[in-house]
């Protein structure tokens, strides 16, 4: 059986990616080494098989050794470790969740259910690493797939309103931590029944502007609020989030030579761990309604059509719906006043799922 070494299993996304091959048992069909950065000698954890202890993950020979490694360590770990793997002439497939490689020539950014040809190219010409995308990118696809396999998308523009999650476990924290302490300071005025709603009001805005107010993460409001910026600026005016959409994307589908517009605006708002997307795709022709449902409910297993009714829509077509699940729902769908070539949806997918660990575990069994 093949030897796979794995790194930042303890994290988030990691934990998420355990989780999930504990579930499809893909402990079964290799053999495990669990890395370590910080308990090199300490046991590894319980996948359901036997498996040594935990090995110092910046020990290159215990790498070297590897066949498969997969990284959920970070971009920085990626950018010491890999060159020096290579270096050493290491001739094993690295899987990893940071960003570091995805836009390398070297790279392919890995979705199966989206661009399984891409793959199997990629792995009949050699290729070694295999990334993770953005998890806005691998979302919007997986809901939209159904549309760019058929090259029916002119331009589209997704504007995002991503989770917490997507920031990290403490930003996670913080905007529960920020919920409860607007709970709590507001709960004197919620429980007085003479009280007046815009005292309530004052109250939440007063706690939100105060000194106190846990803001360590995010720097600033996010419970209650919303912020318009994810990531850093780039020299365009766009954020690297809203970067990502459209190199990503086209490098996926494999047309960065013959690149699909796409631009957007990234939001952080705050739900816990689902992303959501609302689209404006001009199409190329004016395909009827019903045709194009069928190509977004064929294109893969997870994807969901919902109906465009209230009650569909407050259902299913929710982060409350959708978290934890790996169904990614596609509802909202309707032309819009713009012209019949013009549709609009809205799609919510869980960013550690299909954002994260999942093309992960997938590409592993595919290498396998
Ligand atoms: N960059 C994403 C976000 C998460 O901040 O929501 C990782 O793809």
């Amino acid at each position: 059986m093949k030897k796979v070494g794995i790194v930042g299993w303890r994290g988030m996304v990691g934990s998420v990616l355990m989780e999930r091959m504990i579930t499809e048992n893909d402990f079964k069909r290799f053999t495990p080494l669990f890395f370590t950065t910080s308990q090199a000698g300490q046991q590894a954890p319980d996948v359901g098989i036997k498996t040594p202890p935990l090995v110092d993950a910046y020990d290159i020979d215990q790498l070297l050794d590897m066949d498969i490694i997969l990284s959920c360590q970070g971009g920085s770990y990626t950018e010491e470790i890999r060159p020096k793997l290579a270096a050493k002439n290491w001739d094993g497939y690295w899987i990893d969740a940071a960003s570091t490689l995805r836009m390398d020539d070297k790279s392919i950014i890995v979705l199966d259910p989206v661009n399984r040809k891409v793959i199997d190219n990629a792995l009949s010409d050699g290729i070694k690493n295999y990334i993770g995308g953005n998890c806005t990118v691998s979302l919007m696809l997986m809901a939209l797939g159904g549309l760019f396999e058929n090259n029916l998308i002119e331009w589209l523009t997704s504007m995002t309103y991503q989770a917490a999650s997507g920031a990290g476990a403490k930003n996670m924290e913080e905007l529960v931590a920020q919920m409860q302490t607007i709970g709590n300071m507001a709960s004197p005025v919620l429980e007085n029944p003479a009280s007046a709603i815009l005292d309530l009001d004052k109250n939440v805005i007063e706690t939100m502007r105060s000194n106190d107010f846990p803001v360590q993460n995010w720097a600033v409001p996010l419970a209650a609020s919303l912020i318009p910026w994810i990531d850093r600026a780039m020299d365009n005016g766009q954020t690297r989030e809203e970067w990502k959409g459209f190199v990503e994307t086209n490098k996926i589908i494999g047309r960065s030579d013959n690149p699909i517009p796409i631009d957007g605006q990234c939001v952080r708002i705050g739900s816990m761990r689902c992303h959501s997307q609302a689209f404006t795709i001009k199409l190329k022709k004016n395909v009827p309604l019903n045709e194009i449902q069928a190509m977004l409910a064929e294109n893969n297993d997870w994807v969901k059509v919902v109906p465009n009714s209230k009650e569909d829509s407050i259902k299913d077509l929710t982060p409350a719906a959708v978290t934890g699940t790996l169904t990614v729902p596609v509802g909202r769908i309707r032309k819009m006043n713009l012209g019949d070539d013009y549709l609009t949806a809205f799609s919510v997918g869980d960013q550690l799922l299909w954002g994260a660990a999942e093309p992960l575990r997938r590409i592993l069994n595919i290498i396998l």
